[in-house]
C-alpha cells in the first residue's frame, strides 16, 4: 500500500491497488470489506459499464448481512436493504439518523446508489438524497463521478477498471483517518485469506 501522506486539505490518503481475475474474487474483495463496515461510511464506485461496481457491491452486502442478492439500481437511483444486527452501542448512538431509526432499527443498512441517470448533483437535495449521506447506514454510490461536488473530502473511492475480459483493476483510495484505518485493515484481512 502506498501511504501519500499528508495531501493539499490535511487529510491523510492511503492507496491500494488490486487486480482481479474473476467475478468471484471481485465479489470476495467486496465481502472483505463488507464485514468490516459499521455504518457511517461512504463508498464511491467509479468505472465504465461493466467494470464491475455492481458486482463488488454484491460482495460487500453478503459481507454486511444482507440476505438478499442484491442487483443494479439503476432505474430507481437506490436501493435499500438491512444488514446484520448492530450491536447495543451502536443502536444507542445519539447520531443515528431518522431514516435508519425508522426503517432498519436494530439493522446495519445499506443504501446502494446508481447515479448513472442522474443528470445534475442538485437532484440529490431535490430527491432528500443528503439525509442518507448523514445517516448511520452505510452507502455506497455507483457512478459517483456524475456527482463529484456533491461529496465529503472523506470517503473511499473505488475506481474499477476494465483490463480485459476476466480482469479488473480496483484502486482504492482512502480518505480521511478513519478511511485509511479501513483500508489498512481490509488489506491485512485480504492477505490473510487465500487469494485467486
Ligand atoms: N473480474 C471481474 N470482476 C467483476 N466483473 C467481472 C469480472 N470478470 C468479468 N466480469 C463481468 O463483468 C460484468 C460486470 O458487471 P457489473 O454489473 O458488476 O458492472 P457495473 O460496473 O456495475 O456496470 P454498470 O455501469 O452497468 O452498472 C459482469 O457481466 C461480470 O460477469
Ligand atoms: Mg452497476
Amino acid at each position: 500500500m502506498q501511504n501519500n501522506g499528508i495531501v493539499s486539505d490535511q487529510l491523510p490518503e492511503e492507496v491500494l491497488e488490486i487486480i482481479s481475475q474473476s467475478v468471484a474474487y471481485t465479489q470476495r474483495l467486496g465481502k472483505q470489506l463488507g464485514k468490516l463496515l459499521h455504518g457511517k461510511e461512504l463508498l464511491l464506485l467509479d468505472g465504465n459499464l461493466g467494470a464491475g461496481k455492481t458486482t463488488f457491491t454484491q460482495g460487500l452486502a453478503q459481507g454486511m448481512g444482507v440476505a438478499q442478492v442484491i442487483n443494479s439500481p439503476t432505474f430507481t437511483l437506490l436501493k435499500e436493504y438491512a444488514g446484520r444486527s448492530l450491536s447495543p452501542s451502536d443502536v444507542s448512538d445519539p447520531q443515528l439518523g431518522p431514516i435508519a431509526r425508522k426503517r432498519f432499527a436494530g439493522r446495519l443498512a445499506l443504501y446502494h446508489f446508481d447515479l448513472y441517470r442522474l443528470d445534475e448533483p442538485d437532484e440529490l437535495f431535490d430527491l432528500g438524497f443528503d439525509d442518507y449521506f448523514a445517516s448511520s447506514g452505510v452507502c455506497v454510490v455507483e457512478w459517483a463521478d456524475k456527482a463529484e461536488a456533491f461529496w465529503p473530502p472523506e470517503r473511499l473511492y473505488i475506481r474499477l477498471q476494465l483490463i480485459d475480459e476476466v480482469q479488473r483493476r480496483l484502486l482504492f483510495i482512502a480518505t480521511g483517518s478513519r478511511y485509511c484505518e479501513l483500508l489498512r485493515q481490509f488489506q491485512k484481512n485480504i492477505y490473510a485469506t487465500t487469494s485467486s
